[in-house]
């Protein structure tokens, strides 16, 4: 595992939005060889979205031949929902770069049959056959996308109940009211995200701190989801100072 530690948010962002686009750019991808992008939601990756979108303002990356796709989702709110993945990326992403609509996955939590939905997500991953590199984020209890404490590590795309910490956390973007923020969510398994030839995982923000030592220091085990980062071959955490207090 590779650790940059790095002084704040905005270091992290910059650093790992260069790292991507130098990822796709070495990558030269075309229309029948496109770059697969995992992507992920929530405040940490902010600064790297809005460093992708000056790159590529800059012209230093095209997402034409960029394939995306998100870790999560919640169930039952409509993809119009201002806190629906679907939202997040448009309004924080994709409506910025050039991606093609089509090149664009989401989970869709609203679909008749969800367990058929999570298959169908591992079966389109599957058709491009790796993800080239994942971004991740951390919840404060360890999780990555909603592989809560608990999860199994060998987990594939499947629905999720939410703990109580993840709703008390994301309560912030439903107005602070637990009772509005859904209970369950479609997730990427743990296998599914190490799967990925890359991971890289953005941690910041002293909340953070004891799921940054427990992906660094501690045992693979599944309370701590983001320790499985342990077992993969080319996983990196990029960090701000903060998140680095119990290391
Ligand atoms: C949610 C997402 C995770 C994300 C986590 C942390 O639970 N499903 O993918 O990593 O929030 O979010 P934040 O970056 O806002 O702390």
């Amino acid at each position: 595992m590779r650790l940059i530690p790095l002084k704040n948010l905005s270091d992290v962002g910059r650093w790992s939005a260069q790292y991507i686009v130098n990822k796709i750019n070495k990558f030269s991808p075309t229309k029948n060889r496109p770059f697969i992008l995992g992507l992920p939601t929530g405040s940490s990756p902010l600064a790297t979205y809005e460093h992708l979108i000056a790159l590529y303002k800059a012209e230093k990356v095209s997402f034409k031949h960029v394939v995306t796709f998100n870790m999560d989702e919640y169930v039952g709110i409509e993809s119009s929902h201002p806190e629906s993945y679907y939202s997040f990326m448009h309004n924080n992403f994709f409506n910025h770069v050039n991606i093609q609509p089509q090149n664009i996955n989401l989970l869709n939590g609203l679909a008749n049959d969800l367990e058929a939905e999570c298959q169908r997500y591992e079966d389109k991953i599957k058709s491009y056959g790796k993800i080239n590199l994942f971004m991740g984020g951390v919840g404060s209890d360890g999780h990555i996308a909603f592989n809560e404490p608990g999860s199994s590590l060998a987990s594939r795309t499947r629905i999720k109940t939410l703990t109580q910490e993840t709703r008390i956390a994301n309560s912030r973007f439903f107005g602070n009211d637990i009772d509005k923020v859904p209970k369950l969510a479609l997730t990427i398994g743990v296998a599914t995200l190490l799967d990925a030839t890359e991971v890289l995982t953005l941690v910041t923000g002293r909340h953070k701190a004891l799921a940054l030592q427990a992906a660094v220091e501690g045992c693979v085990n599944h309370l701590w989801t983001v320790s499985a980062l342990q077992l993969h071959q080319k996983a990196i955490i990029v960090c701000d100072a903060e998140s680095t207090m119990e290391l």
